[in-house]
């Protein structure tokens, strides 16, 4: 299915972004990865080339339809130098869930991690090591027929690209204030919400854009047939600490299988705090609020790791957590979970 990569290197070097200029998303590497598929040859000809633009037909499926996938993970330099990748194989296992949903081939996912272990090794020097930054790594696989019709592509490309990232959010680490959705869903049950695919993250812009509008930085997203039971926070799977007992929403079919989210479901469980992944309605989390007991909030995802909920605001009402500070277990989680990531606390889990 799969062979030799071949590597044209880069003959010019771009010049790197400073720590402080880092934004999220907005600058490109030397190189990247690429392999296509035919039904004849399956994926074939996986090669790294200098990152640069791609021609492609208007009449390229990929322009029309919707039929893509893809991933986010990153990589950190250690403080010797060392390169390290945070849970690859998740990464790409869900890669293949999400292919399976929308109708593309398996890739192997070993083969991969491999091909993507080599692109970052070539542009390792881009992966800055100030605190807060990583390299961002963008798998994505796009349909590449040329053809109008509505049906799985008999083509496509896997790419991969690498992009060195400051924080997620403007703000950092800190809180933010979220309004909870009372009129758009992202995903219904039997849709495609647990697959990572463009059409996710476009369907999820209207409602971001009139948060925003209101002062807010995202969306607190409830389930798309009673609109009260919570699902994710703007791009991020959500957390709830109430009365000592974290909660996040059980992986329903609408919901993404977060890689953090899986950690800190792990970290949590190693360190015995009570947690479980259940339903759970906004109105539960009013009522723990007008008792008292909602403790703290906070979203989880690759891009942001942890971002802590200051304020939610709920059917006219303004609720502020922890006094729209970020809370202790929330900033423990950050603080474990990044120093996991980047090699300076020590990983138990062979992370
Ligand atoms: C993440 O939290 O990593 C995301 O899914 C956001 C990404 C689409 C930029």
């Amino acid at each position: 299915m799969t062979n030799k990569i071949n590597i044209t290197l880069s003959a010019t070097k771009k010049e790197k972004p400073n720590a402080d200029q880092l934004e999220f998303g907005r600058t490109f590497t030397d190189h990247m990865f690429i392999m296509d598929y035919s039904a004849a040859k399956g994926w074939y000809d996986p090669r790294i080339v200098p990152y640069e633009p791609i021609s492609l037909s208007p009449s390229t499926m990929v322009f029309h339809y919707g039929q893509t996938v893809f991933e986010g993970l990153k990589a950190y330099r250690s403080s010797e130098d060392k390169v390290l990748l945070f849970r690859p194989d998740k990464n790409m296992h869900r890669l293949n869930l999400s292919n399976d949903r929308l109708c593309i081939p398996q890739i192997d996912e070993e083969f991969v991690i491999e091909a993507l272990k080599e692109l970052v090794s070539i542009d390792k020097e881009w992966i800055p090591t100030a605190e807060g930054t990583s390299l961002y790594i963008r798998p994505f696989i796009i349909p590449t027929e040329y053809y109008l019709g509505v049906a799985p592509s008999k083509y496509y490309r896997f790419m991969i690209i690498l992009s060195p990232v400051g924080s997620y959010y403007k703000e950092g680490i800190h809180p933010v204030k979220i309004f909870v959705e009372n009129q758009y869903v992202r995903a219904v049950d039997g849709g495609t919400g647990k697959a990572k695919t463009g059409g996710n993250y476009a369907s999820s812009l209207k409602a971001q854009e009139e948060a925003e509008k209101r002062g807010y930085s995202q969306v607190l997203w409830l389930d798309g047939v009673e609109k009260k039971y919570i699902e994710e926070v703007g791009s991020m799977n959500i957390f709830f600490k109430i009365n000592g007992e974290v909660i996040t929403p059980s992986l329903n079919g609408s919901i993404l299988e977060g890689v953090t989210r899986n950690s800190i479901l792990h970290l949590l469980k190693h360190w015995n705090v009570p947690v479980s992944e259940r339903k759970l309605s906004m109105e539960d989390v009013y009522n723990a609020y007008k008792e008292g007991l909602l403790e703290e909030a906070f979203g989880t995802g690759t891009a942001a790791v942890i971002s802590p909920i200051g304020e939610l605001f709920y059917n006219e009402e303004n609720i502020v957590l922890n006094n729209g500070e970020t809370g202790e277990l929330t900033k423990k989680l950050y603080d474990t979970l990044t120093g996991i990531q980047t090699g300076n606390h020590e990983d138990v889990f062979n992370w």
